[in-house]
Order: C-alpha cells, then sequence, then structure tokens
C-alpha cells in the first residue's frame, strides 16, 4: 500500500490524527467528489433528471457491493445504516409467540434492543450464548443451543462495537445451513476491515453502515439477502411501490430481488458516494486493507498496555481494529476533548453500549481507538505521547 498517496487521497489526513474510524473514517476525495458533483447537477438539472441521467453510474453500488460481499448484485439493497438493515431483515420474519431467538452477548446494543422490543411484543423468547472466559461467543454452546431450541432466528454480531474482538460467523453459519435456520449477520465494524464472502459465511441477511471501516457517506447502509430468503413468501412489514407492485385493488406482488428490502426515495448522492467508498475499498483489495490494520494494531496494543494505569478491554482470540481501554481517569469525556484539543479523534464508550460485556469486565466506560490503514507509525507516536502527558496530570 502507497500509504502516502493514501494519505494524500485523504483531505481529513492533513489536519487530524483519526483514530475513530470504527466511528466513522475519513472519507478519501473519490468519495466526496462523487457526492459533491451529484449534488450539484440535481441542483442544476433537477433531482429526477438527475436520477436517470445517472441510473447506470448509480447502479454501480449494487456490484460494487456484491463484489465486497460475493453476492450477485440483485441480492444488495441500499438503506440508510446498519440498524435500519437490520430492522428491515427482523420485519420480514413472521415472529410468532415462542419463537425462539439466539444471539450473542457481545451482540450490537440496538440489535438487542430489537429483540427485547420484539419479545415485549411479540412474545418471542430471547436466547443468549455463553461468552468464553479469554471472549468471544462460546461456540460449543451456541450450537447446541441451535440444536436444542430449534431456533426461528440466529444472528452475530461480527466485530462488536466495543469489545476488540471477532466473532467466527462462518462456524455458526454453517450449523444455521445444515438446519436451514435463517441466519442475520451484522457486518457494519468488519465491512471494509474484513474480506467478507456471504456464502463462506452463510448467512441469509448482512447489515453493513457505509460510513465505518468502508469511508463512505453518513446515513447510509447496505443489506444483503440471499435467495433462500428471497424465495420464501416473506417480506418487510412496511413496502412501498419500489418494494412491491400494486397489481389489484386488494393484491400486490413483492419484488422479486432485495429491492423489496429498500425505499422508493433515495438519497441519490449518497448512493453515489457509497459507490465510490466500496469501490475504492475493492480496488485496495480487502485482504490489504486487514494486514495493514493488523500491523498497526500490533504496534498499538502494547504501547498502549504499557501506559501506566492503562487496562486494555480487549478479548477475543482473533481481534479487530478497534482496541479499548480503561485508564486513570474520573471523566471520560475530558479524556476524549483533550484528545480533540490536539486533533486527535478516538471515541468514549459508555456502558449502556455493552452492557453485558462491560459489566463483566467490570467497567462502565471505555477509550476506543480505531486505526485504518490510512494512519501510520508516526500518528501512533502523536497518539501515544498525548495520551502519556495526559494521564500523567488528569
Ligand atoms: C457492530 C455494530 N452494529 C451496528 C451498528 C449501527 O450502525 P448504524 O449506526 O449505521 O446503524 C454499529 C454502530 O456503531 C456497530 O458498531
Amino acid at each position: 500500500m502507497d500509504i502516502a498517496n493514501l494519505r494524500a487521497d485523504t483531505p481529513g489526513c492533513q489536519t487530524k490524527v483519526h483514530f475513530n474510524n470504527a466511528g466513522a473514517a475519513l472519507p478519501p476525495y473519490p468519495v466526496l467528489q462523487a457526492m459533491q458533483d451529484y449534488l450539484a447537477e440535481e441542483a442544476n438539472c433537477g433531482g429526477y433528471e438527475t436520477a436517470a441521467a445517472n441510473a447506470t453510474a448509480l447502479n454501480r453500488f449494487y456490484m460494487a457491493a456484491g463484489k465486497l460481499l460475493n453476492a450477485p448484485a440483485k441480492n444488495i439493497a441500499f438503506t440508510s445504516s446498519a440498524t435500519n438493515s437490520f430492522a428491515r431483515a427482523l420485519s420480514c420474519i413472521p415472529f410468532k409467540k415462542g419463537d425462539v431467538v439466539i444471539i450473542a452477548n457481545e451482540d450490537y446494543s440496538s440489535n438487542q434492543l430489537a429483540f427485547l422490543s420484539l419479545e415485549e411484543r411479540f412474545g418471542i423468547e430471547l436466547v443468549r450464548a455463553n461468552s468464553l472466559p479469554e471472549g468471544g461467543v462460546d461456540v460449543d454452546h451456541m450450537v447446541s443451543l441451535i440444536h436444542a431450541r430449534h431456533p426461528r432466528l440466529v444472528s452475530l454480531t461480527h466485530v462488536p462495537t466495543n469489545t476488540g474482538l471477532i466473532q467466527p460467523v462462518a462456524t455458526i453459519g454453517k450449523v444455521c445451513r445444515e438446519l436451514d435456520i435463517p441466519y442475520l449477520v451484522d457486518a457494519c465494524q468488519s465491512a471494509g476491515q474484513l474480506p467478507l464472502d456471504v456464502e463462506e459465511i452463510g448467512c441469509d441477511f448482512l447489515c453493513a453502515t457505509l460510513r465505518k471501516f468502508l469511508r463512505g457517506p453518513r446515513g447510509a447502509g447496505l443489506l444483503y439477502v440471499s435467495d433462500r430468503m428471497l424465495h420464501k413468501p416473506w417480506y418487510p412489514l412496511f413496502l412501498d411501490m419500489y418494494a412491491a407492485t400494486w397489481t389489484d385493488d386488494d393484491t400486490f406482488i413483492p419484488a422479486s430481488d432485495a429491492k423489496r428490502f429498500q425505499d422508493w426515495e433515495q438519497p441519490y448522492a449518497l448512493l453515489a458516494g457509497s459507490y465510490a467508498a466500496i469501490h475504492y475499498a475493492n480496488e485496495l483489495g480487502l485482504q490489504n486493507i486487514a494486514d495493514r490494520n493488523k500491523y498497526l494494531c500490533g504496534i498499538l496494543r502494547p504501547r498502549l498496555q504499557s501506559l501506566p494505569g492503562v487496562k486494555l478491554l480487549d478479548k477475543g482470540k482473533e481481534q479487530a481494529s478497534i482496541i479499548t481501554l480503561s485508564a486513570p481517569v474520573s471523566d471520560p469525556q475530558w479524556l476524549l476533548s483533550s484528545l480533540r484539543e490536539r486533533n486527535i479523534n478516538t471515541a468514549v464508550s459508555v456502558i449502556a453500549g455493552a452492557l453485558i460485556d462491560f459489566r463483566s469486565k467490570g467497567v462502565n466506560w471505555a477509550l476506543r481507538i480505531s486505526p485504518h490503514y490510512y494512519n501510520t507509525e508516526d500518528e501512533i507516536d502523536t497518539l501515544l505521547d498525548a495520551l502519556e502527558s495526559l494521564l500523567a496530570n488528569p
């Protein structure tokens, strides 16, 4: 990877040391340009006319996302966020009282809330697989639960937002495929960070967002839907005239492809920016990105660990480009804003974002540092120096 060139291609790199890629990464110029050009054309020519003139170019989003995930373009829907993708997927499953859903303790907080809400409204039973002492889902326990409980759905977050670990999504997918159980994977933090292959994972739904490691715009997401799901008579609870066709006074036919999960109205400038972002990642190569991030984390983790009073909270056999730590400061917001004053971006995760995980670690907040391939060794030095001096005078 030509890091100097990649940084020159990233306006934010000129002024900020950005270690908040798990929040929202810095977009490169092609992403910015695609959105600015599209908005200018809309303003000059009209929204509908611009969409018609750019139909072929906009369609490249579905092909690029398909390439990213090893899926046909027809199995991809464009949405507004990973959470929105998740809700659309859930809303097509005809849950009945007593249906079992199996998830992991480390799954994303909004996903947990969605299931708690389904429990309240439809009487489903949410069952969480145990975690291993070293972190991550206990695969044997999850597999035995799947065999014993015949769930309506299994869901797993690939890279949880706060724990630093990578969950074994393909191992669980294999079991779901053998038993023909719908499987929903949240790849919000892994998309753009790790190679993803929906065939290998064996999932029926995969949710992602654009603004994180994919370096795309905010307010954009995607949903992969397998043919297994599209062949079922299942469709999202609320359909619009893009997702389905009104065929007679009282009948309709849902779209045969993943458009079934999409709205008619779209933020087309974001769609253009999302294509540019995914194309950028595909061109760089996801394995190259993963290797570079592993290298950066390999430098960062031990150096952070050696700072006085700092405790790394990351668990799991396999770790991702999300580093969480606790530090001896009483006000985490002070730490965050003091780093920001030095033009260093990080994030603070609070307990409600990872309730079960943080409780088990005995912390109620964590500083989250999430490097991406365009970060450098010099930036790591800058971050470490700043943390060292701030922690010396909390
Ligand atoms: C693992 C995971 N899933 C889902 C989400 C939600 O993504 P979005 O805000 O795009 O809905 C996040 C956001 O941080 C996340 O970390």
